[in-house]
């Protein structure tokens, strides 16, 4: 499964870092309606990005002196990754591997997980939290967001409900002129949470940002969020847990 979603971001990788053009920061919400405070007292932390992408996240928490890895399926992102430390002046430490296997870290090592953006790709969240709980020390944290399943399921342009909430796991899209599909999974609110909390996770807070006016967001680089619908329904879910 892992294969299908390394091959779509190698072949998509440099044209996703091209059309997104990420400033360095943690894009929790990454519509320009407002980030969220969360992770911004990380010094001298060890801190793990479960699937850091362009590197984007990585950097920014480099940069408030935390001592960083990151992990990603595709070797194309990590290009990104590298490039963008090397440019910021930071020494962080990315490595391709697959948020459900953290076998090359020890128990306890981390201070920190994190990732915004990545668990729309992965199939088997309770694997991935296990592993997250077991290389987080107690007391560790682990904050992520993701596109929020409610609003996955609604229309952009009707805004009705044009998919089953209910129908979770695998969802393939085609895309004209490309060779290779885009695999995603779908998981419903209480299946993460409750697979955090069968991971030994304390939940700790949750957050839905969003404002009930259209001009608050944008639509994205390709145009694939409306804002009219994010201004009635929460596009993004954002998860704060603690390791017991
Ligand atoms: C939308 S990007 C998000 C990256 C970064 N947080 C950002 O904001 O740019 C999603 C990333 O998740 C990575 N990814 C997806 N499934 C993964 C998995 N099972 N293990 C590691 N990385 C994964 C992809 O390779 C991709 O780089």
């Amino acid at each position: 499964m892992t294969e299908e979603v390394e091959d779509w971001w190698d072949a998509t990788a440099d044209a996703f870092q091209d059309a997104i053009d990420l400033d360095v920061g943690v894009n929790w919400t990454g519509f320009g309606h407002g980030d969220l405070e969360l992770l911004t007292d990380v010094e001298d932390d060890a801190v793990l990005e479960l699937g850091c992408g362009g590197g984007q996240c990585s950097v920014a928490l480099a940069k408030r002196g935390a001592d960083v890895t990151g992990i990603d399926l595709s070797e194309n992102q990590l290009v990104h990754a590298r490039a963008l430390a090397d440019e910021h002046g930071v020494d962080i430490d990315v490595r391709k591997g697959s948020v459900t296997d953290l076998e090359e870290f020890d128990d306890g090592s981390y201070d920190v997980a994190f990732n915004a953006w990545v668990f729309q790709w992965v199939e088997d969240l309770a694997a991935c939290f296990e592993e997250t709980h077991r290389v987080l020390r107690p007391g560790g944290r682990f904050v992520f967001s993701l596109p929020h399943p409610v609003y996955d399921v609604t229309e952009g342009g009707s805004h009705e409900v044009s998919e089953s909430y209910f129908e979770t796991g695998r969802l393939e899209i085609t895309h004209d002129g490309m060779d290779v599909d885009q695999v995603l999974f779908r998981h419903t609110v209480s299946d993460i949470v409750n697979a955090l909390v069968d991971a030994g996770f304390v939940v700790e807070r949750m957050h839905e940002p969003g404002t009930p006016n259209p001009d608050d967001y944008e639509p994205g680089p390709w145009g694939e969020y409306t804002p009219a619908l994010m201004s009635k329904l929460p596009a993004v879910l954002v998860l704060e847990a603690r390791n017991e």
